[in-house]
Parts: structure tokens; sequence; C-alpha cells
């Protein structure tokens, strides 16, 4: 006979991602928030599969490598790491031509991570948030996450409390880090992320990025030419899956798709690690414990090489833009409050979708 086990709250399954809630987790937190407007929201809109599309990068219509129309003088570029960041001051992103967008893909991808510090564009409203992000790329619905009323491209990121999930959460992981590259499993996937700060703990809160081109380059020659040719399988299932698991709203089938493990960047000309901790379900060719020592080896190198580590520190209204082709990035959930579980930390997020990942040896295939 059958019997219905209850599980405790300490057996209920926990938070896929820690920096995300998934599902709404109190009214209360809502009283301390800077941009109500910009709170998440789970309408039930359903995305079809994206279909192929032809993609530009706007870093190749660039000509002169100085960046001139972006970065006039009196502008101040200062480097986070000597390969990987930069922080830059004088800018207003709002304000550029299209022109300067281009230089700025370019900038993005040369340093693949660049803060933007008090930025108006914060301030200017969704429309034009987006509007701004057009330029890089078609832009991307996330299929669980909340989203902005009437905005389905926002990515809202928005925690605030719930200390009951914080702890059970600790509870189960040694670390509130997941490192990933934005929805790897889309056919083609962002090229440029946005992420912008509506409000954020005075201290903690940082994003940490790795250069994955570093990474590879550091990697022996013997073991470059194994993986060169190998095949990832990225899947958003096991999101999808916990998301009807938790009670959360899915708004899109869960996707499949094979990519290469090392991609070559359309702008540098790069080879770069192409391969995370969250959506990755199989390397073709290897069997399964080859394929979690692999991609254990990978992530390892790629987490522990703080030589080709950048740590953002959010100042206020900050704009980030990222490389999500040459870098892995986390959140830090270490402004944890000991009465409310976390701090107020808002951000939206907004994608570009750019092209389909190129292999090694394209043109030779
Ligand atoms: C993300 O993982 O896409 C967001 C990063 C952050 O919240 O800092």
């Amino acid at each position: 006979m059958s019997q219905t086990v209850t599980l405790t709250q300490a057996e209920k399954p926990i938070s896929y991602d820690i920096n995300i809630p998934y599902v709404k987790v109190s009214d209360d937190l809502e009283k301390n928030v800077k941009y109500p407007k910009y709170l998440p929201t789970w309408d039930k809109i359903w995305f079809d599969p994206l279909q192929p599309f032809e993609y530009e990068d706007p870093a190749l219509r660039v000509q002169d490598k100085s960046k001139p129309n972006l970065l006039p003088a009196g502008t101040k570029v200062s480097h986070i790491q000597p390969c990987i960041g930069s922080v830059v001051e004088g800018v207003q992103l709002n304000k550029l031509s299209d022109a300067a967008k281009d230089e700025l893909a370019l900038l993005i991808s040369e340093r693949k991570v660049v803060a933007f510090p008090e930025q108006d564009l914060i301030d200017a409203g969704p429309e034009a948030q987006y509007e701004f992000m057009r330029h890089f790329g078609k832009p991307n619905y996330q299929p669980i996450s909340g989203s902005m009323k009437g905005y389905p491209g926002f990515h809202i990121i928005h925690r605030d409390g719930n200390v009951d999930e914080i702890n059970r959460f600790l509870e189960q992981r040694t670390t509130t880090t997941l490192w990933h590259q934005d929805v790897s499993y889309e056919i083609q996937p962002p090229a440029y992320v946005l992420l912008g700060l509506l409000q954020g703990p005075d201290v903690g809160g940082d994003t940490v990025f790795a250069a994955t081109d570093a990474a590879y380059k550091r990697l022996s020659p013997t073991f470059q030419s194994f993986i060169d040719g190998l095949k990832a399988v990225h899947s958003s299932s096991k999101m999808i899956n916990h998301a009807r698991l938790t009670g959360g709203l899915v708004r899109k089938d869960s996707v499949q798709t094979v990519h290469p493990l090392v991609r070559v960047h359309p702008v540098t000309g790069e080879k770069c690690l192409f391969i995370n901790g969250e959506f990755i379900t199989k390397i073709q060719g290897l069997k399964e414990p080859e394929f979690h020592t692999m991609q254990e080896f990978l992530m390892q190198h790629m987490i522990t090489g703080h030589d080709f580590q950048a740590r953002v520190r959010w100042q206020p209204r900050t704009i980030v833009m990222f490389d999500n082709r040459s870098t892995m990035h986390s959140a830090v959930v270490d402004y944890i409050d000991e009465d409310t579980g976390a701090k107020p930390r808002h951000i939206f997020r907004l994608c570009a979708l750019g092209e389909k990942p190129i292999p090694v040896n394209a043109r030779e295939k």
C-alpha cells in the first residue's frame, strides 16, 4: 500500500540558485525596494523555441580600434586585472551613438568585463534599457525566472531575505557560488550581457568572472589538441525540472543543444573553453566517469585560476557589460543578514543573443 511521505522543512528541495528566487518568497520583501517597478513577476507567457538567425557582431564593424566615439579625451579607463575587467568613468551609456556602441562591443570583446558606475541609463526606464541592448543582438527570454510586467526580456535578480531558505540552502551547500555562462543551452547563446544594479548592499554581492580564453591557453598543447574537437551537450532541463518541482512557473520547454567544448571568439579569434557547472550533461564520445572527470578538471582549472579572474565590486547605479563567450561568472551571495537572511540586492539582466558557437577549425570543416 502506498504511503504519502511528508517532507520536513529540511528535506524539501533547496533553491536552485540562491542568487535568484524563482518563486515569490514573501510580500514583506517589497518594503525595502528602491525600484518596485522592477520587482520580479511570473506572468504565464509561453515562449516558442528560438529559431536560427543571422548574427552580425557589432564589434566587427569597428574600423578605428582606438574607439574615438566611445572613449573621447577625458574618459578614464582603469583595468581591474591585466587580462580581464575594466572600469570606465566619464561615459554615459544612454548618450552613445551607434558607432560608439559598436566600439563598446569591441571594448567588451577585448576586456571581457566592463563596469560603468553612476549610469543615467539605470533610471531611464525599461524601454530605453531594452532599446540600448537591442543594438548588441536579439533579446533572450528566460524560461523560468521572474521578469518585469510587459518586458519579458528582463531577467530580474532580486534577493532580500528569506532566512529559512538561505539557511536550508547553506545546510546542504558549502558555497553560494554557481559558475556558469548565461543561457549556454540555447542554439545561439548570448554574446553580450548587461547587468544593471538597481540596489545593492554597501559591501558584498560582488560578481566574479573568469577568462575562458586565458584558461584555454594555460592547458598543454597535448591537452588542447585532445579537447579542440570535442562537443558538449548543454541542457536547461535540470533548471526547468527544478522549477516544476518547487512550484515555480515554466515559460518554455527545455532546450538541449550540442556545442563545441572549445569555441572560437568571432572578434578576437581566441579559443575559449565553453563548459560550465550548470547546464552541461555530457561530452560526446566520453564515457560517464571520463566526462565527470573532464568537467571537474576544467571547472576547477577555471574556478581556481585567480590569475585570470576579475571580481567586480558594484558601486551605485553601475552597469556591467560582459562577454558571455570568453567568460564564466558567478554571483557571490555573502551579504547575509542574521535576522532576515540577506540584505537587498536588485539587478536587471538583459542578454543579446549572438552567433552559433564557432568550433575550432570551422573553416576547414
Ligand atoms: C547571473 O548569474 O547571471 C547574475 C550575476 C549576478 O547576480 O551578479
